[in-house]
């Protein structure tokens, strides 16, 4: 029998969808789940993006240009220029979804060498770099610092020889992370004295609360030629179905080589409308995620033995429940729990971790009900944490 590549083991599936089987069971029983483990968006795609997608007149649909189209690297530029980033359409490759553009970056800036990230990430940045014979190595966040790194020497200690790039997502999945400007500054500086790439995964970028921002890296003048940003349609538009992004830099080098045959036609010109005009659209859903995060906040809150921590953007949270394995939890919930005929699925924490055995009494909540259905979420959560037979209790109790 052949065996698979050594790579392919690297690959894990991903702990999301591990859950799946028993979330089916727990439906077919009739129980109602809410899905809280996974980041699709559950709002409409703007009607205006699917009437682009009716009215294109195609005669043919041939290949796009490896770049991209010029019309679509024109609106990308323009989105940029919105949000005062400054690339013009030749820095930009359309891409399918920011998947594609990092697995990407990754072969391209660090094939055989190391990533820095911080860690809880992205799950599928995992997958993204053992694609690109990458390894990550991960700087370790915790939920008391609010995710947040701080000092630079945390940045400075993990950069060995082999290291070419950091990899940051900003507003972060899944902590809800937004970094401070000294933060971006220490990433800004290390790359600098260390001769590396910065890759910054900006998909969430609208989705900031409490009147924050994210700072683009682009500022740093003297990184221009470092910086890699990643972005996409998927979140901020309710489109994660139609599957483009785009990677924009001004290193020549990087896009001569970031090449391909090309991503869909007209998913690339359906987008036009959205990205030169989509501000106030996206900014209304910023609004309702800031919602839906003070429902999960407050009713995080209300557990005994949590103490989250507000999500300052994306539309992510994580938060350590007091649990002595949070992936067996999420089976109970599923498999052996549900309140008024109701239950939650829930991602647990250690697959957002690259270092094994971290994050087992952590979970992820994604904002994807609208905010009284989180509540009730949350009353599930509380209900099913005092049932739970691996609660772990305090001294005090
Ligand atoms: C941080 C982050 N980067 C990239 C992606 C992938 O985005 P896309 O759908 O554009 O491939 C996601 C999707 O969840 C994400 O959360």
């Amino acid at each position: 029998m052949p065996v698979l590549s050594a790579k392919s083991l690297m690959m894990q599936a991903s702990p999301i969808r591990k859950l799946a089987p028993h979330a089916r069971a727990a439906e077919a029983s009739g129980t109602n789940v809410i899905y809280l483990n996974i980041g699709q968006p559950d709002m409409p795609t703007p009607p205006e993006m699917i009437a682009e997608l009716h009215g294109l007149s195609l005669a043919r649909l041939a290949y796009a240009p490896s770049e991209g189209l010029l019309e679509a690297r024109e609106a990308w530029s323009a989105f940029f220029s919105s949000w005062d980033i400054e690339f013009a359409p030749d820095q930009i490759l359309v891409t399918a979804g920011a998947s594609e553009a990092i697995t990407f970056i990754l072969s391209i800036v660090a094939g055989g060498g190391e990533v820095l990230v911080f860690e809880p990430c992205y799950t599928n940045y995992l997958s993204f770099a053992a694609q690109a014979d990458v390894a990550l190595v991960p700087i370790t966040l915790s939920v008391e610092d609010g995710y947040h790194f701080g000092s630079i020497e945390r940045l400075r200690g993990c950069v060995t020889p082999k290291t070419k790039a950091i990899l940051l997502c900003n507003p972060s999945n899944p902590t809800g992370t937004v970094y401070t400007a000294e933060e971006l500054a220490a990433v800004a500086k290390v790359a600098v004295e260390h001769d590396l790439f910065v890759i910054c995964d900006e998909v969430y970028r609208e989705f900031v609360f409490d009147g924050g921002e994210v700072r683009s890296f682009t500022r740093f003048r003297d990184l221009a030629q470092r910086i890699i940003v990643v972005d996409s349609v998927s979140k901020r538009f309710n489109a994660c179905g139609v599957r483009i992004g785009c990677m924009a830099t001004h290193n020549r080098e990087i896009l001569d080589v970031a090449l391909r045959l090309s991503v869909p036609t007209a998913e690339q010109l359906m987008v036009v409308p959205m990205l030169e005009n989509g501000r106030a659209y996206s900014e209304r859903l910023c609004g309702e995620y800031e919602r839906r995060r003070d429902a999960v906040f407050n009713g995080l809150g209300a557990i005994d033995g949590v103490s989250p921590h507000p999500s300052e953007g994306s539309f992510y949270t994580m938060t350590r429940l007091p649990i002595d394995s949070c992936e067996e939890f999420a089976v109970f919930l599923l498999r052996d729990f549900s309140l008024d005929g109701e239950t939650v699925c829930l991602a647990p924490g250690e697959g957002f971790y690259v270092t094994d055995g971290l994050g087992v009494d952590e979970v992820r909540v994604a904002f994807m009900y609208d905010a009284a259905s989180l509540g009730r979420a949350m009353r599930i959560l509380d209900a099913a944490v005092g049932a739970y037979p691996g609660r772990l209790v305090t001294t005090t109790e």
